[in-house]
């Protein structure tokens, strides 16, 4: 039987770290890693939750502890002492746990009300549209006449100030290190405040399930100095028409783009002037400067872009986009190379480009 004991008094610590061992305490995705105000006061009511639990653990399974090995059988053959009730004690298990209970709403109601409080937003602050999809985000920001997707673009300098909206089914807005998650409910105006004082990327995700993709309904927020969100925000200053590289691939890409019915969901002119795209698919004006695709699943490299015109639903299973070319297409991988080049090279600078079309003249050609 030795045998059988070991097992089973290792089973237990085993268990624990293997579980632990599929914890990333500083993951891109971790709310225990927060890198803004918002999550820092969330972080630190968990903290503070985490601790008196673990008092409140360590207390009680001491109790326990001395109790079984004070008691335990074999020590005594006498019957104990029979009583009942005992008001000191009585009291006491009375008053202890709703001291606790107390020095934990306090602090969490405090942060809640300081967490959620809504906003009147003044000029210093960023306001961004966000609309949630199945399975993608719209990101607007009417200072700028600016409309993209997936990626929300925001200076280290500015609050944000977010206006949650869904087009369709619930979502729910979560970007763990920069602030908690909020709900985006069609038809009713919520907001997120947050503010992200050091640069970098920070991980997305959608947290309502909204059925089909909804593991897949990724974003980043990319914080950046601001002299680098201005020069990012006058790439969109394009007047008329996204300009096409004087590449014959990207040419020959811009020209497909049209003709394989692209443009029946998708404007790169963030629907200024040309009655292309629906607002109700993803705007691809300067795509080229986003870090991923198919609302952040993968990152955005020529390689994976053709996978993902190839074939949508094999990377993202469940999401709208159709397979535009038949397996047996013999110019399927000459012309997905070229309409990936053409996407990829939107909004890039580059010496060569030229104004292919002017004004409102847009894409059947
Ligand atoms: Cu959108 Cu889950």
């Amino acid at each position: 039987m030795p045998m059988t004991r070991w097992f089973r008094s290792a089973v237990p610590p085993i268990l624990a770290a293997l579980l632990l061992s599929g914890c990333d305490f500083a993951g891109p995705q971790s709310a225990l890693d927060p890198a803004g105000p918002i999550a820092q006061a969330q972080l630190d009511l968990f903290n503070w939750s985490l601790w008196l639990s673990a008092l409140v653990m360590i207390g009680t399974f001491g109790v326990l502890a001395y109790v079984i090995l004070r008691y335990r059988r074999g020590q005594r053959t006498d019957v104990p002492e029979q009583s009942h009730g005992n008001p000191k004690l009585e009291i006491a298990l009375t008053i202890v746990p709703v001291i606790i209970v107390v020095m934990v709403a306090v602090p969490t109601v405090r942060t809640i009300f300081a967490t959620e409080a809504r906003v009147t937003p003044t000029e210093d602050d960023l306001v961004v549209k966000v609309t949630g999809y199945q399975w993608w985000w719209k990101f607007e920001y009417p200072e700028y006449g600016i409309t993209t997707a997936n990626e929300l673009r925001v200076p280290t300098d500015r609050r944000v100030v977010l206006q949650l909206d869904s087009a369709d089914v619930l979502h729910s807005f979560w970007v763990p290190r920069l602030a908690g998650k909020r709900d985006m409910i069609p038809n009713q105006d919520n907001q997120l405040v947050f503010t992200a004082p050091e640069a970098g990327e920070y991980y997305g995700q959608c947290a309502e399930l909204c059925l089909g993709a909804h593991a897949y309904m990724k974003f980043r927020v990319i914080s950046e100095e601001p002299a680098a969100f201005e020069a990012w925000a006058d790439t969109f200053d394009i007047d008329g028409a996204q300009r096409v590289q004087a590449d014959p691939q990207v040419q020959r890409g811009h020209q497909l783009f049209a003709q394989k019915g692209c443009t029946t969901c998708h404007t790169v002119d963030g629907y200024r002037s040309t009655p292309v795209g629906t607002p109700e698919f993803p705007d691809l004006t300067n795509f080229g400067t986003r870090t991923t695709l198919g609302a952040a699943i993968l990152p955005n490299t020529q390689e994976n872009l053709e996978a993902w015109l190839r074939d949508p639903d094999a990377l993202k299973p469940g999401n709208y986009m159709p397979a535009l070319w038949s397996e047996d297409d013999p110019d399927a991988d000459e012309e997905i190379a070229a309409v990936a080049a053409y996407l990829l090279s939107l909004g890039t600078p580059d010496e060569t480009e030229a104004r292919a079309f002017v004004g409102g003249d847009h894409g059947d050609r």
